[in-house]
């Protein structure tokens, strides 16, 4: 029997002056899809920009339903669109910015599991790592340079060969 220590690397931001422009313009761009977001039910407003390989942003929101299960988060509404306008393009970086109405949150929320489970799924399908920064309303900035990093054993296609 052995014990295996599994890390995760995670860089951490106090401010956005500590990140390049083109990085502040993709929080910039979730934190403006935080207005797209529909969500009554739980007053959690989430926006996600994504940037492909052809340059371009697109962004979206988290789309409640009075049928929770129906409810799609941010990065999945995104994700499917880009399938839907670029189903070739790469996606490069993902931007999440989480905006609580009924607290203050300063702290970044992570994509829940569901979410990292798709974000795997379109890393492998384009054989390119997605770059992830999460912010809450303000303050610190989170960044993975992969979905991998919170998604440890990931289950994935080799499983099913
Ligand atoms: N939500 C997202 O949009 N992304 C996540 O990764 C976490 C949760 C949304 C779903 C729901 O509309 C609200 O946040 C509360 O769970």
């Amino acid at each position: 029997m052995k014990k295996v220590e599994i890390n995760t690397n995670i860089t951490v931001y106090d401010n956005l002056e500590e990140l390049k422009d083109e990085e502040i313009l993709l929080l910039a761009s979730a934190k403006e899809a935080t207005f797209k977001s529909y969500a009554p039910y739980s007053n959690f407003n989430v926006g996600c920009a994504v940037k492909l390989d052809n340059g371009e942003i697109i962004s979206g929101a988290n789309q409640e339903n009075a049928a929770y299960p129906a409810c799609l988060c941010a990065e999945r509404v995104v994700l499917s669109a880009i399938s839907a306008i670029h189903p070739n393009a790469i996606p490069l970086e993902m931007a999440i910015i989480a905006i609580n109405k009924n607290k203050e949150n300063l702290e970044p929320a992570a994509p829940c599991g569901e979410c990292r489970q798709a974000i795997f799924e379109w890393e492998k399908r384009h054989k390119h790592p997605i770059k992830i920064f999460m912010r809450g309303e303000t303050g610190r900035i989170f960044k993975v340079d992969s979905i991998a990093e919170l998604l440890p054993l990931a289950f994935s296609k080799n499983d099913l060969i």
